[in-house]
């Protein structure tokens, strides 16, 4: 594998002085001899030609939305759209240091201010923090919200949290990381909530369940409501994991079901570039009664007074603590720069975030159908059809697929097929979560996908289905690494790279 210092030995430099060497010269008279360099500091040399060429390789060896198709289940892989870029780029965004006092930072200020309108209007919440960046974060300073309030009212002995078995992995562990015990509830044979499940294990000892609906199969919970009076009249809090809000967003909201709490992935449902870990952000909105309990800083404006120069609009904006704030989650205020593509992707769909999620949904439920559907003669050369593993005849944004029956017929796993799709140039499915559903994909296309590339997409999936068996479990054949052991790699990690 080639890397930047293959080049060494070149000449040239890729990278031209902006000042004369004089200068140059100069400057290095002002630092003291014994901390001058004695010999060269060994960075790589390369001609412009041959950086440009090193970076433009690396990136093609990327998989990203902007590259392919990218159906990753419960995290919302949707494209970027290019205007939050020009905006986050702006002066006004992108240069300006986070101790940078508040007479300075209006503008950027009233961006914050109304990103935390707007999220709260969404949910059906009354106040939000930016702090938090990533999902998991936001559910852990929820949980530590709704931890504070409990000790405030007297209530500190509640330390269980209920999640429902189709959860996602960060929800018991947030909450773990509070402290609190985990009970876990199984779905019923429909794939959604049991509420008899639930008031079997609510009492005095509950502090949260926590939940995201639609659920990780992609079904609505009709019974939400009533779980939430469940909770409620047993004196516990109602978290919403809001990974799957791009299915519902602007159709109903997680406070009218009866939620205390919710996080916000802006790297799904707001469009914030994310993969490989980052960069995220996941606000959290929270009910009144937890409000005064969030981390800082929040941004809360007043009208602005005449002599106060740089006011927006009339408004002054000031950083606020809130009164019994469970202290700093993240260091400065957030992911600002996430919040911003966030705010201008907001900004740009208003009410027709409506249709965003309508269209998120149409998407899942067209392809779904097509997967499941294929044409007799296409049905024919497939070694077995995956089983659907939702019985709802209708799904919101997202589903999942057991291809259990392929292991019976040809030995060929879920992973196989996953591996597979990669060489027909797909990013693969997310793949084994949720754990209920065996040999599990979960497919989520988004509402920026066209018919074309669905129609596609189902129909190198039966190829894949169809393919031999020996291609399958030796998949990918395509790519720059082939198939790797993954527990061999995860116990023996090579951070470094080698010529070898
Ligand atoms: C259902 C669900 N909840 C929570 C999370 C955690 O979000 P994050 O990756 O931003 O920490 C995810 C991430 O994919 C998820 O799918």
């Amino acid at each position: 594998m080639s890397n930047i210092f293959s080049f060494n030995g070149a000449e040239e430099s890729g990278y031209s002085q902006p000042y004369p060497i004089a200068d140059a010269e100069q400057a290095k008279a002002t630092i003291p001899t014994n901390l001058l360099r004695k010999e060269r500091a060994g960075w790589p040399t390369a001609s412009e030609p041959e950086l440009v060429r090193h970076y433009t390789w690396l990136s093609r060896r990327n998989f990203g939305i902007d590259t392919g198709f990218y159906p990753l289940g419960s995290c919302t892989m949707k494209h970027n759209p290019r205007i939050n870029e020009k905006i986050v780029q702006l002066a006004g965004m992108n240069d300006i240091h986070p101790l940078a006092p508040e007479n300075h930072l209006q503008g950027l200020m009233s961006i914050f201010f109304e990103m935390q309108e707007m999220l709260a209007h969404c949910a059906g919440m009354d106040a939000v923090t930016l702090q938090p960046v990533a999902g998991a974060q936001g559910e852990f300073t929820a949980i530590r919200c709704i931890q504070e309030y409990h000790r405030m009212i007297g209530e500190e002995h509640r330390d269980k949290v209920i999640v429902p078995d189709s959860a996602h992995g960060t929800n018991p562990a947030s909450a773990a990381m509070c402290g609190y015990s985990i009970i876990e509830i199984p779905s019923g044979e429909d794939g959604r909530l049991d509420l008899d499940a639930l008031r079997a294990v609510v009492g005095e000892d509950t502090a949260a369940m926590m939940i995201t609906n639609p659920s990780t199969l992609g079904v609505f919970e009709p019974d939400i409501a009533e779980a939430a009076k469940i909770v409620h009249e047993a004196g516990g809090q109602m978290y919403y994991d809001g990974a799957n809000f791009n299915a519902i967003i602007g159709r109903t909201n997680p406070g009218l079901m009866g939620f205390d709490a919710v996080h916000y992935n802006l790297h799904k449902t707001f469009s914030q570039p994310h993969g490989g870990g980052g960069p995220g952000s996941g606000p959290i909105g929270v009910k009144e009664h937890l409000a005064e309990f969030l981390p800082s800083p929040i941004v809360s404006r007043r009208p602005a007074e005449e002599k106060e120069i740089g006011a927006c609009d009339g408004w002054w904006y000031t950083w606020q603590k809130p009164e019994k704030s469970i202290g700093k989650v993240q260091q400065w205020h957030g992911n600002a720069g996430a919040v911003v593509r966030s705010w201008a992707f907001y900004r740009r769909y208003g009410k027709d975030l409506t249709t965003m999620s309508e269209h998120a949904v149409l998407n899942a439920n067209y392809l779904r159908y097509k997967i499941m559907n294929p044409e007799p003669e296409v049905l024919e050369k497939i070694h077995a059809m995956p089983v659907d593993g939702c019985p709802a005849e209708v799904v919101k944004h997202e589903f999942t697929l057991s291809m259990s029956p392929l292991v019976d017929a040809v030995g060929v796993n879920g992973k196989d097929v996953a591996k597979r799709l990669l060489d027909y140039g797909y990013m693969a499915p997310t793949l084994y979560f949720p754990m209920i559903v065996p040999e599990c994909l979960m497919i989520e296309p988004t509402e920026t996908e066209s018919k074309e590339e669905l129609d596609l997409f189902a129909e190198n999936f039966h190829k894949v289905l169809s393919d031999d068996p020996e291609i399958l479990t030796s998949a990918p054949h395509n790519t720059d690494v082939k198939r790797v052991d993954e527990v061999w790699a995860a116990r023996n990690l090579i951070l470094r790279h080698t010529d070898e």
